[in-house]
């Protein structure tokens, strides 16, 4: 009686010190992997790969959105749109887990708040193209071509030249 007594106390005290302990163990165990997975991604797929792919789908849009009206937004120009738009912003997406270039100006902060405005832009283009809509589709892509600017001016290595702004 008194044994199960105690073994019973033992386990209720364990499994209420899991629950105190295991969600900050599990969420370091979180930051720990996206960590390590960034440094990973950046391996497989350096960042100038996806810029490449960025370069290719942004000269695409800068014709196709400059001529963009009610009427093209509705045929094939705008499901174009719609889809390298859609994948800008996948690519931003993951451009922001990946960790900052070294020697740059920028710190990990400026990194996360920039490549997320260049995928919220471009999801905000796609949703325009999506809906018809000439003018929010033009306003979204000066914006997202202002966040490329604005990272390559702090984090691009001075004087690479190569494509972009
Ligand atoms: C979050 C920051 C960030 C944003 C946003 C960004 N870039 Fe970049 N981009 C970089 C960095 C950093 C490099 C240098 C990468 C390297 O050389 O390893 C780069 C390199 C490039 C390159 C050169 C790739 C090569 O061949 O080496 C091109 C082209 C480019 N970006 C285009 C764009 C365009 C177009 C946009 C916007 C639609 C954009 N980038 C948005 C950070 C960014």
């Amino acid at each position: 009686m008194r044994k199960s007594f105690v073994v019973g106390t033992a386990l209720v005290s364990f499994l209420g010190l899991m629950v105190i302990f295991a969600p900050g163990r599990l969420i370091g165990q979180a930051e720990e992997s996206e960590g390590g997975g960034a440094k990973k991604l950046a391996e497989v797929c350096p960042l100038n790969q996806i810029m490449q792919d960025v370069e290719t789908r942004n000269k695409k849009l800068n014709s196709s959105v400059r001529r963009a009206t009610k009427t093209t937004l509705k045929g094939s120009a705008g499901k174009g749109i719609v889809h390298d738009a859609y994948m800008l912003a996948l690519l931003a997406d993951n451009a922001s887990r990946y960790p900052i270039p070294a020697d740059s100006k920028g710190n990990a902060a400026e990194w996360k708040k920039l490549s997320l405005a260049m995928r919220d832009h471009a999801d905000t283009l796609a949703g325009a193209a999506k809906a018809g809509q000439a003018t929010e589709a033009k306003e979204a892509y000066s914006s997202m071509q202002n966040s490329c600017t604005e990272c390559h001016n702090k984090f691009r290595k001075e004087g690479s030249t190569t494509g972009g702004f």
